[in-house]
């Protein structure tokens, strides 16, 4: 029997429209939902909208209609975008259909049941911006965490016994390690609970727009206990055969900012209603524009839909994906999106189709060939292929989304290198038909295994490439493409129009590349050697200027258009991770790289070197022999260095 894989994301708050946020998570889901049907696997894929709660009932008023009109109206646009992302899942819920509410009603009394209720009054912070309450100590300057502002309520309300699961929780965590995921938000959440957990106020009755408690109609249920459940609810409570199905597999994808709800209090309901907890989550990083949170007033909100239209679902989709580290934050930037366009996915992905299909139709009629004969450029084609699909599977197991395209676009650069080795063109010149069948046959294999690999993420473009290769059902998921050569010959191809046209009127581009110098200056400079006359006296003031720190390698690749030039992603200690260009292609493999502890100028103005943005500089020393500094002992990212 096929494995089942269910996948969720936070149900929405209806409050206001679907923004860059929601469709982050929401996308996410999708691909790791249509990777595991790729596999073969049995999957549900649950997402849906939050409408209870004060928030709700607030945003209503505003715009003078009853709360469950405005949430119908909001719910109905969160869907509209998820239609424009081709987000494909198998269950949309809301928290107002009465199949919700009843297993809300049920899990209710069973916590009942289980003692872990009771009457008392809570007296405290509230934040409706989050829906949560705060103790003194939790404030900043008076408002929530995240900004909100906050009000003291005193109301009788019910609690439920948090206490009494701590150590039950602690164990549960310690004996899974990837219950909670990334590895820091996990310790995160460990030491949070080590710490003692308190009981908490779980109704309301200041206000009506909630799911009514059960024989106390006079509360409400909290919103977040509501909420939870839906992931539950959906499958029809703890009885349904869904639920017994799906249930063991339960993965939550989230944002960080609702780790603690999903990691802390969500099992410890669980637990005290006699039902297992989720079997783990993975919790994201957040979306910024322009280095700040986006926001109304700051003008610097993402509208997904908008950027889905001009440049196309599966494009931001994959940018999405691919720009940032899954887990930590980044910020958006529509001049990264365009080099994307413009890099990976012409120039790359577009390329390797059109030019492949192109020679294939000019040299065969457009129809694979079969067999052929082998030549000295094929093994590093295979030694491709395998190594990518190793990293792909280990990827997309860690929901590491960044490397598995990584991974994907090394192979189809080993593709476009592959063409360019054994040239074609001169086979066919110097009739070398047995070699040319055999480079195109490898060439259409490539794209086939690219094609089904890049499904889950590029889902039109991918069976876009699969129509035209003319590759039938049986060889586009993911067990075709554990072994080279699935492709059958004879097929009819079609060339078509570019997948991925490039975005030439840079001119229409954001100010922001406009802005930046195009001269790239990469580091080090070793023609430039430092003599002693180059050397004048500074002040200290000059010195602590810079800002230069601890850094550690979390992934390196080649420039893709600069031999010297290596690509990485790195993790300075400042929440978010950074792209750095540096100098040291000649001196340093990738692999060398990654994992590497080195020093960095954090606060080198950013500059595009060949189409990346980087942001900072690695210190090195030496001229013919290149080594980088790194400092003694085991400092974390962020260190300063003074
Ligand atoms: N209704 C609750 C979730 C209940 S789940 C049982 C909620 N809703 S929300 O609409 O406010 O947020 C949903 C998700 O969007 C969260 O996971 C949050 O992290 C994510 N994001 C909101 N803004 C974001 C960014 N700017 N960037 C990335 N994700 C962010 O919370």
């Amino acid at each position: 029997m096929a494995a089942s894989y269910y996948v969720t994301t936070p149900i929405y708050y209806v409050n206001a429209d679907p923004h860059i946020g929601h469709a982050y998570t929401t996308l996410a889901a999708d691909a790791l939902a249509r990777w595991h049907r790729l596999l073969g696997e049995d999957v549900y894929f649950l997402t849906g909208t939050d409408e209870h709660g004060k928030k709700i009932e607030e945003a209503a008023q505003k715009a003078g209609i009853s709360p469950l009109e405005h949430a119908t109206r909001v719910s109905a646009r969160f869907r509209e975008l998820w239609q424009v992302l081709d987000i494909e899942y198998d269950d949309f819920i809301r928290t107002t259909e009465p199949r919700h509410e009843a297993v809300v009603a049920d899990l209710w009394q069973r916590m009942m049941a289980a003692g872990d209720i009771y009457l008392g009054k809570y007296e405290g912070w509230y934040s409706v911006g989050d829906e949560a309450y705060f103790t003194e100590d939790e404030l900043v300057d008076g408002r929530s965490p995240t900004g909100h502002e906050v009000a003291w309520v005193v109301e009788p309300s019910y609690f439920f016994r948090l206490s009494k699961y701590g150590p039950r929780l602690l164990e549960h965590l310690r004996a899974r390690p990837g219950f909670v995921r990334p590895e820091s938000r996990y310790n995160e959440i460990v030491r949070f609970v080590e710490q003692g957990l308190q009981d908490i106020s779980i109704s309301r009755t200041t206000f009506k727009w909630g799911i009514p408690v059960p024989e106390h109609p006079d509360h409400v249920v909290y919103v977040w206990v509501d909420a939870l459940t839906n992931y539950v609810s959906a499958l029809g409570g703890p009885d349904a055969p869904l639920y017994e199905q799906f249930w063991p597999e339960a993965v939550h994808l989230i944002g960080k900012d609702i780790l603690r709800f999903h990691a802390v209090f969500w099992p410890c309901f669980l637990m005290s209603a006699g039902l297992p907890p989720p079997k783990s989550m993975f919790a994201h990083g957040w979306w910024t524009h322009a280095g700040r949170k986006m926001s109304k007033t700051f003008g610097n909100v993402i509208d997904p839909g908008a950027m889905a239209q001009q440049y196309g679902a599966d494009t931001f989709r994959y940018f999405l994906l691919r720009e940032v580290t899954f887990g930590l934050d980044g910020d958006f930037s529509e001049a990264a999106l365009r080099d994307r366009i413009n890099g990976d996915l012409a120039n790359d992905y577009g390329n390797l189709l059109n030019r492949s299909l192109g020679m294939l139709q000019k040299y065969r009629d457009g129809v694979v060939p079969s067999g052929g004969a082998a030549g000295p450029e094929d093994e590093a084609l295979r030694t491709a292929f395998a190594a990518s699909r190793e990293t792909l599977l280990k990827a997309m197991d860690e929901m590491a989304f960044h490397r598995a395209l990584a991974a994907i676009w090394d192979l189809v650069r080993a593709g476009n290198k592959y063409v360019d080795a054994t040239a074609p063109w001169a086979l066919a010149k110097q009739g070398a038909a047995e070699r040319l069948d055999a480079v195109l046959y490898n060439l259409c294999e490539t794209l086939r295994i690219v094609g089904v690999w890049t499904l889950p993420f590029l889902p039109r473009k991918a069976a876009d490439l699969l129509d035209r290769l003319g590759a039938p059902a049986d060889v586009r998921d993911v067990p075709s493409t554990a072994a080279w050569g699935r492709l059958p010959a004879g097929l009819q191809t079609t060339v078509g129009d570019p997948l991925f046209p490039r975005l030439e009127a840079l001119a229409k581009a954001p100010p922001e590349t406009e802005k930046k110098p195009e001269t790239p200056k990469p580091m080090p400079a070793p023609e430039k050697k430092p003599t002693v006359t180059d050397t004048t006296t500074i002040q200290y003031d000059d010195f602590a200027k810079l800002d230069l720190r601890v850094a550690k390698v979390l992934t390196a690749e080649k420039h893709p258009d600069a031999d010297r030039l290596l690509k990485l992603t790195i993790d300075a200690g400042d929440g978010r991770e950074r792209t750095v260009c540096a100098g040291i292609a000649a001196h340093y493999t990738p692999q060398e790289m990654v994992g590497r502890t080195v020093v960095l100028l954090a606060n080198l103005a950013p500059r595009k070197i060949r189409g990346v943005m980087s942001e900072g500089m690695l210190l090195a020393a030496g001229a013919e022999t290149v080594k980088l500094l790194s400092v003694a002992g085991d400092l974390p990212p962020g260190t300063k260095i003074s």
